[in-house]
């Protein structure tokens, strides 16, 4: 028996018709000999009624929750309506019903409200994917990838695949690796991104590539990453950063039209990502809101206070009406500050027109005014090396942007970060990192050559209310540039001939000038879906220890396996 009708789709034009529905049961009740029946499906929820004298009623009562079942009926008015679920003026009459699968009472409530543990949740997954909640994420990260992908064919973009089985691309983090059978002792690398094959496209001509790419690394994880996720990789040849910026904007407004039918405004703004950081204490801004960071520095050069001497950068934040703070969470938000690489945080408060703080009795009166503190503001410094400085203002930024609501609900505030240093030099290690890889080109290879700390990049990162959502750049499509490149980094020689010898080979035979871009598809899913955790749009997704914890994945492997692979397993 098909059905007619999905569980959203019926009302009161239908009354009298008969109707075919399927799905589980979401909710039984008896009321008075009356059985009421919640049919779900992935569209919504249609009530069934079978009454005492129904032939089916002995089935109705043998029916529990989650149980799969197929029902024939009429379609009746309702005496109580519901007039918050599409179909709560009317319920089906039972005919005919028969159950086609039984179900165990299961570990989670199938339904949007849960208090089950996340643990549990992600144990069982498929009971957790059956919440409407959890289909919507997934029915959103659907709509959002054919949108995406839609733009990017009428644009003239070929859909590409790449091998998931190669060699180490360099993206910061540690690689996945999976040994090899047929060469005992020598391992494949999972890609932590197609970089590499991508470029090597525009080597061979294709001018316009895209890719819905699984990408894996092996990193710390937070709310906004996972060991493996899903980029949409897009590479073009002969452009500027300007048209692979564009590009994306197209792509960004007409998926936030057709999914959200929400309008975006382009282009979109540009920032250094010097005055990012000087700004916003951070690399990927959160536009929504204003508690700009400013320079204190020229107030305090002249005045005599022990916690601010010889430090080279003095910065804070005024927040206004924010005098009333517990001394609690004062503290807290020190401890923000301590925990994100800030030595200290003082405040000045302004109440009944008079500044008070710690630092106020080595202040005159006049130097206090020159801070312009309305009634009631507080003012947030905090001394230290100007990198320490702003990711402790970062930070301290975004938690009193929660703590005092203002951050605008349903608003999208993208921008581009532009003007990136090409290197980042770790004191430590005497030696310089790629702020983005080592494919990325210098805005001038003389300045790398003659000055690497000054060198600056072709690099572009777009940035959506807070979240890195992509990341990319003009390349290197030169081989002396590239070589120069790879020597800047410490490699050896024979480093480069090991790893990346048959790159630089191919950027030998005509290579164009090339660019692109990878967007971040679970990010732009979580921030077009309005939940702050990658797993929710992640269908499978590992735990914050990367453990699948539903498959039990990593897992030990027979021995035999091994034996295969010719590894041997140390067990401390
Ligand atoms: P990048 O490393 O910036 O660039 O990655 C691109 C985007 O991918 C997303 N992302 C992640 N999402 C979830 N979990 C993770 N662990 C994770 N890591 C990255 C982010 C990020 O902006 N090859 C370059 C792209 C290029 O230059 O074209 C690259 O991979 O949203």
């Amino acid at each position: 028996m098909k059905y007619t009708h999905h569980n959203n789709e019926l009302n009161m034009k239908h009354l009298k018709e008969h109707v075919y529905l399927k799905g589980w049961a979401a909710k039984n009740r008896n009321l008075g000999g009356l059985i009421f029946i919640d049919l779900r499906d992935r569209f919504g929820i249609t009530q069934l009624v079978v009454k005492p004298e129904n032939p089916f009623y002995e089935t109705a009562l043998k029916i529990k929750n989650e149980y799969v079942i197929e029902a024939k009926g009429v379609v009746i008015e309702r005496e109580s309506k519901n007039m918050n679920i599409a179909t709560g003026e009317i319920e089906v009459e039972v005919e005919k019903l028969t159950i086609l699968s039984v179900a165990e009472t299961p570990p989670i409530i199938v339904s949007n409200d849960t208090d089950a543990l996340e643990e549990t949740r992600l144990k069982y997954r498929y009971l957790d994917l059956r919440r409407p909640v959890m289909q919507n994420f997934m029915i959103k990260r659907h709509e959002i990838t054919q949108a995406i992908r839609s733009v990017l064919v009428e644009e003239g973009f070929y859909e590409m695949e790449t091998p998931i089985l190669g060699k180490s691309t360099p993206e910061g983090a540690r690689d996945y690796l999976v040994p090899s059978r047929l060469y005992p002792g020598t391992f494949y690398a999972l890609p932590q991104s197609p970089q590499i094959y991508k470029q090597l496209f525009m080597v061979a001509g294709f001018e316009k590539y895209f890719q819905i790419a699984r990408c894996f690394r092996d990193e710390d994880l937070r709310a906004d990453r996972q060991p493996e996720f899903t980029q949409i990789d897009i590479e073009a040849s002969f452009v500027e950063p300007n048209d692979v910026q564009t590009l994306v904007e197209k792509v960004m407004v007409q998926t936030f039209k057709k999914v959200l039918n929400v309008e975006i405004e382009s282009p979109f703004v540009k920032m250094s990502y010097q005055e990012a950081m000087e700004k916003y204490g951070s690399d990927k801004p959160d536009m929504r809101y204003e508690l700009l960071i400013q320079d204190y520095q020229h107030v305090f050069e002249s005045i005599s206070i022990p916690l601010f001497e010889n430090k080279p950068s003095i910065r804070g934040l005024v927040l206004e009406n924010g005098s009333g703070l517990s001394r609690k969470k004062l503290d807290a938000l020190t401890g923000v500050v301590k925990k994100n690489h800030g030595e200290a945080l003082v405040y000045l408060k302004k109440l009944e027109g008079i500044v008070t703080g710690s630092i106020a009795k080595f202040m005159t009166e006049e130097q206090l005014e020159s801070l312009k503190l309305n009634e009631g503001a507080i003012l947030f410094l905090v001394p230290g090396e100007f990198e320490d400085v702003s990711s402790a203002l970062g930070a301290l930024r975004i938690e009193l942007a929660n703590e005092f609501n203002l951050i605008p609900e349903q608003s999208y505030k993208f921008l581009w970060v532009v003007d990136w240093p090409l290197l980042e030099y770790s004191e430590e290690e005497q030696r310089f990192y790629a702020k983005h890889h080592p494919f990325t080109a210098p805005e001038d290879p003389k300045v790398l050559k003659e000055n690497p700390k000054a060198a600056m990049a072709k690099a572009y990162d777009i940035v959506l209310n807070g979240y890195e959502i992509g990341g990319g750049s003009i390349r290197i499509h030169n081989q002396d540039v590239q070589k120069l490149m790879f020597d800047t980094l410490g490699l050896s020689k024979e480093d480069i001939q090991n790893r990346f010898g048959f790159f630089v080979d191919a950027l030998k035979y005509g290579t164009p000038p090339h660019g692109g871009l990878a967007l971040g598809l679970d990010r732009v899913v979580m921030l077009m879906t309005g939940t702050a955790n990658i797993k929710d749009v992640v269908a499978f997704p590992k735990t914050q220890s990367a453990k699948d914890i539903m498959m039990q994945a990593p897992s030990d492997v027979d021995q035999i396996q091994l034996e295969e692979l010719q590894i041997k397993v140390g067990k401390s």
